[in-house]
């Protein structure tokens, strides 16, 4: 009878799993993402002094926070010192449409696997995504913060190197799944839209498409909308599952994501978890920046799978002929943010 019962209960969480799985290729309907009302939020935000930080910050911090630099410090770094080569792509002159959920418009033929920093901060239009950088600028970006704990706490870290011509949106909504996130900007801004995991994954029902999770809908009822732009010197902390949309300011640009896994982010969420992971294994991979040898803190991968290209393919469908009234609203959130900088 136990046996019985075990196996019963083995074969429905196998099947949930399953159906988390595959929820990515059911197509979107346009009709779901409609007028919603929010109120614009902003991230509980802690100040710090330039270099002093661990005064105030003890451990990584598992909450919703932004450490920010006094207002009356500079924050200072030398991208010079990053010195490394990496994979980049550009964005087309023309683009079809500028969307906070559809794909952004890179331009496949402008894709290099090879392009120095030094080139990319002097020719503008290039933009690094996950980007491996060499292990001393590894050093040089983790020493320039003097952060309370070692690199090694976090498991994975992914350089975002830019230069472009205009403000471009840089990331469609996403969130990531399985790990915290700690994400340093260095130089230059980007402004971001946040959805917390609550309204992301209940009211927006977002589904696991590899490490990455996708809406289905927008919120069913008012939810908070957090608007931020990132400054050289920010430290922000977001858990996992918090959903995000991120435009990339014109000129030099450098953040790095730092991420950790914890147990909690299993915890919170086995289902979606296990079948981001599922996903991230099985879904071949389309290019892969692998780890840097010798170098643990640099253990990173490139996660565009092939499962995201299906996704989207679905997402994109959402501003064939138009965007949607949900899109159109963010859109025009996220310029009148970033417009405040120019
Ligand atoms: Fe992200």
């Amino acid at each position: 009878m136990t046996v019985f019962l075990f196996i019963v209960i083995l074969a429905l969480v196998a099947q949930r799993i399953y159906v988390k799985m595959e929820a990515h290729t059911l197509p979107l309907r346009k009709e779901d993402f409609g007028h919603v009302n929010y109120t614009i939020t902003e991230i509980p935000t802690t100040y710090y002094s330039v270099g002093k930080v661990s005064d105030i910050l003890k451990e990584w911090d598992g909450r919703f926070h932004l450490y920010r630099v006094n207002p009356k410090e500079k924050f200072n770094f030398d991208f010079h010192q990053l010195n490394s080569k990496v994979r980049a792509k550009a964005f087309l002159d023309k683009c079809k449409w500028e969307s906070t959920l559809c794909s952004p418009c890179f331009d496949s033929k402008k894709m290099v696997t090879e392009v120095s920093t030094e080139t990319i901060f002097n020719e503008s239009g290039y933009y690094a995504s996950f980007a491996k950088v060499s292990d001393e600028a590894v050093k040089y970006l983790w020493d320039s913060m003097n952060l309370p704990f070692t690199a090694n706490v976090a498991q994975l870290e992914h350089a975002f190197i830019a230069n472009l011509k205009t403000d471009t949106i840089t990331a469609g909504i996403h969130a990531n799944p399985m790990t915290y996130s700690m994400g340093i900007q260095f130089i230059g801004r980007k402004t971001w839209l946040f959805w917390d995991h609550d309204v992301y994954l209940n009211d927006m029902r977002a589904i696991p498409a590899a490490p990455i999770l996708i809406p289905r809908q927008a919120p069913g009822r008012p939810y908070p909308l957090y608007v931020y732009t990132s400054e050289p010197g920010d430290i922000l902390f977001f858990p996992e599952s918090y959903a995000h949309v991120v435009l990339t300011h014109s000129g030099p640009n450098v953040l790095v994501n730092y991420r950790k896994f914890f147990p909690m982010n299993l915890f919170r969420q086995p289902l979606t978890w296990i079948a981001g992971r599922m996903n991230g294994w099985l879904s071949p991979v389309i290019h892969s920046a692998g780890p840097v040898a010798g170098n643990s803190m640099q253990q990173q991968y490139v996660p565009e799978k092939k499962i995201n290209q299906v996704a989207y393919v679905n997402m994109d469908k959402l501003c064939e002929g138009g965007l949607t009234q949900f899109d159109i609203d963010m859109l025009e959130v996220l310029k009148k943010e970033a417009a405040k900088y120019h």
